[in-house]
């Protein structure tokens, strides 16, 4: 509504592109009907800052994971069937790639290793769901993806506050109700040629996954309710928040077409880069202004 404002293909530039195209180049795909909603009591800047955040996996999701919420683990099978030893083991997702783009859109989080790739040849159609990456290898997606979106299985925020989260099923609108109150807008997106029992499944695991009946939502969300109310004490109020680590450390690597992207482990550069562009937003007195301000693509280290 504002003509000021950039057109959504140029708002999004290359790195928010891609991470739509995670979504579209995985064939035809229909949201799901009806929308999710709740309310977290946190600052919606938190919520956002965790989608990169791949320290508290490991940690805030443990007990998810114990009570069953991953599902029966079935040994892992080669395409002809038999008994397969993967290549890939549990370091390989400590392998990053991170990918900053104009605007403040950003995609951070692991990328796939070669001997991932390995695997999903190996296991063909017996490779599990959740890491079935061989929809990239088609033509339309090499293109759209190009280098440094190809290996990226990281999660891509649109900014400031549109989370594309578990590989391309759910979308998350983080909307701010408040300093101290975030209302969030779950969609469920789902292979339209799956048979309907599929999707149903489909739709289950999505739902317990994120939104209110979400097993991680729930952790998520207890921590970033705690982390809003401990930033308003009267002792975190007195002292400025240190932002030093990995700082300078991120050096991006330049492909011939394409964005920059870093090839780190798990790192703090897009909470970084989306901070560092939020100020930029509130500091810019028009379109105009930010266009002229706003951090691009980098190419040296942040
Ligand atoms: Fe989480």
């Amino acid at each position: 509504m504002d003509p000021e404002a950039p057109d959504l293909e140029e708002y999004l530039g290359e790195v928010g592109r891609i991470g739509i195209d995670l979504i579209a180049e995985k064939g035809e795909v229909i949201a799901v009907e009806g929308v999710q909603k709740n309310i977290i009591g946190c600052n919606w800047k938190l919520a956002v800052d965790n989608l990169f955040d791949w320290y508290h996996v490991q940690i805030s999701h443990a007990s998810a994971m114990m009570s069953g919420y991953g599902g029966p683990q079935s040994p892992p099978l080669d395409k002809d069937g038999n008994p397969y030893m993967p290549r890939s083991n549990p370091m390989d997702s400590y392998a990053h790639r991170v990918l900053l783009g104009e605007y403040g859109h950003a995609i951070s989080g692991p990328r796939i290793t070669g001997p991932q790739r390995e695997d999903m040849e190996a296991m063909g159609d017996n490779v599990p769901l959740f890491i079935d990456e061989r929809w990239r290898e088609t033509p339309s997606a090499r293109e759209a993806l190009g280098e440094a979106g190809r290996d990226t299985r990281g999660h891509p925020n649109i900014f400031p506050n549109l989370w594309i989260a578990s590989a391309g099923t759910q979308l998350s609108l983080r909307l701010p109700r408040g300093p101290g109150h975030c209302e969030i807008w779950w969609f469920t997106i789902i292979d339209k040629n799956l048979p309907v029992e599929q999707q149903h499944i489909r739709i289950t695991n999505a739902n317990h996954t994120f939104g209110p009946a979400g097993m991680l939502e729930q952790d998520d969300g207890e921590n970033w309710d705690q982390s809003t109310r401990a930033t308003s004490g009267v002792v975190a109020r007195r002292y400025p928040l240190n932002f030093q680590m990995g700082k300078g450390l991120g050096t991006p690597t330049k492909p011939a077409t394409g964005p920059n992207y870093i090839d780190t482990h798990v790192n703090e550069h897009a909470q970084f880069w989306t901070y560092r562009s939020w100020a930029e937003w509130m500091d810019a007195e028009s379109w105009a202004a930010l266009k002229v301000s706003r951090p691009s693509n980098p190419d040296q280290a942040v």
